[in-house]
């Protein structure tokens, strides 16, 4: 990608590409596969390439052709389980915009959401944080389907320029900012980088999505943001949680979803996530086991903790 870069992207891209930063939320794990790139190629232009969240396939003719069976294998699980059009729509769109391959990858965002919105009315939301997004995939599809939501984006400073970067591409008519300390002012989404994801405390935020990222995390960040979220000044807070029952990260330290604090919080959906064990491949078997099982739980918090 190689596409004019908004306002919001340029100061993350100076903040974490062009100083020298520290980060004590940047796990064993993101620390070996975190070395993503960005270039500016003239004063509008960037040049980016980055790994390890998700995958992103240019939307071209030979993509197409090279991934035919996946993509067949894709719509089998859109049609098994019942991705609502409305979903889907909202979730090719922005692969389109993006200009984006739309595989499995989108889908099992797409479903995610129907999964959220069998247990809530998102109409009645008006903010919602996005933790580990990739590319700003959820967050551009919700707010597609849904206009009137504001999404906090809060990422690794580094990936973070990903978010905002695709985000900005979606729609011109998206209104992004920086999240600081001195930020003040409406948007519609609002890119935090994880570094400091403190700031989370000025938001007040309904909902709160985590897939495939918490556990890609030390048990120290994920406590943090599981005190961050009880302790929201919002007085109906929900849950999505997506993630590895399992992981060993490379240092050896062993995250657990179920371990995760779960206590203060009303579990309303636990379960093996059925769309998210096996990813489709162009050959035989066709689908792959991921690395281990990953399980979801929608849930909502009791009660507000002391500060
Ligand atoms: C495997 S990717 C998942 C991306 C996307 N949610 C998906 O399901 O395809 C993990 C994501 O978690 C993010 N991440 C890692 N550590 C984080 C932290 N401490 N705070 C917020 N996001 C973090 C990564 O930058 C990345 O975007």
């Amino acid at each position: 990608m190689n596409q004019s870069i908004d306002h919001t992207s340029i100061k993350i891209f100076e903040d974490f590409y062009q100083k020298e930063f520290s980060s004590d939320v940047t796990s064993s794990h993101w620390q070996e596969v975190g070395g993503h790139r960005a270039a500016l190629t003239s004063e509008k232009k960037i040049k980016l390439s980055g790994w390890g969240f998700g995958s992103f396939r240019e939307n071209s003719l030979k993509i197409k052709v090279k991934y035919i069976i996946e993509s067949i294998l894709t719509d089998f699980l859109i049609n098994k389980y019942r991705a609502k059009q409305s979903s889907l729509s909202a979730a090719k769109t922005v692969a389109k915009r993006n200009m984006r391959y739309f595989d499995f990858d989108c889908v099992k965002q797409a479903l995610s959401l129907d999964l959220i919105e069998s247990y809530i009315s998102i109409e009645a939301i008006k903010t919602v944080c996005i933790i580990g997004d990739g590319y700003g995939f959820f967050g551009s599809m919700l707010k597609l389907k849904y206009p009137h939501i504001k999404i906090l984006s809060v990422n690794l400073g580094r990936t973070l320029l990903f978010d905002s970067y695709y985000t900005n591409q979606v729609s011109t008519r998206f209104n992004t900012t920086y999240v600081t300390e001195e930020s003040t002012g409406e948007a519609d989404f609002y890119f935090l980088p994880a570094e400091n994801y403190h700031l989370i405390e000025k938001f007040n935020i309904e909902l709160f999505v985590n897939i495939a990222s918490m556990q890609e995390m030390n048990n120290t960040v994920i406590n943090n943001y599981f005190d961050l979220i009880k302790r929201n000044p919002a007085s109906d807070k929900y849950f999505y949680c997506c993630n590895r029952v399992n992981k060993t990260l490379p240092d050896g330290e062993v995250t657990k979803i179920h371990h995760y604090p779960w206590s203060g919080f009303k579990i309303l959906h636990k379960s093996t996530c059925p769309w998210y064990q096996k990813f489709p491949i162009g050959k035989p078997p066709f689908w792959r086991n991921f690395d281990g099982q990953i399980d979801h739980v929608f849930a909502k918090v009791e009660k507000q903790l002391e500060s």
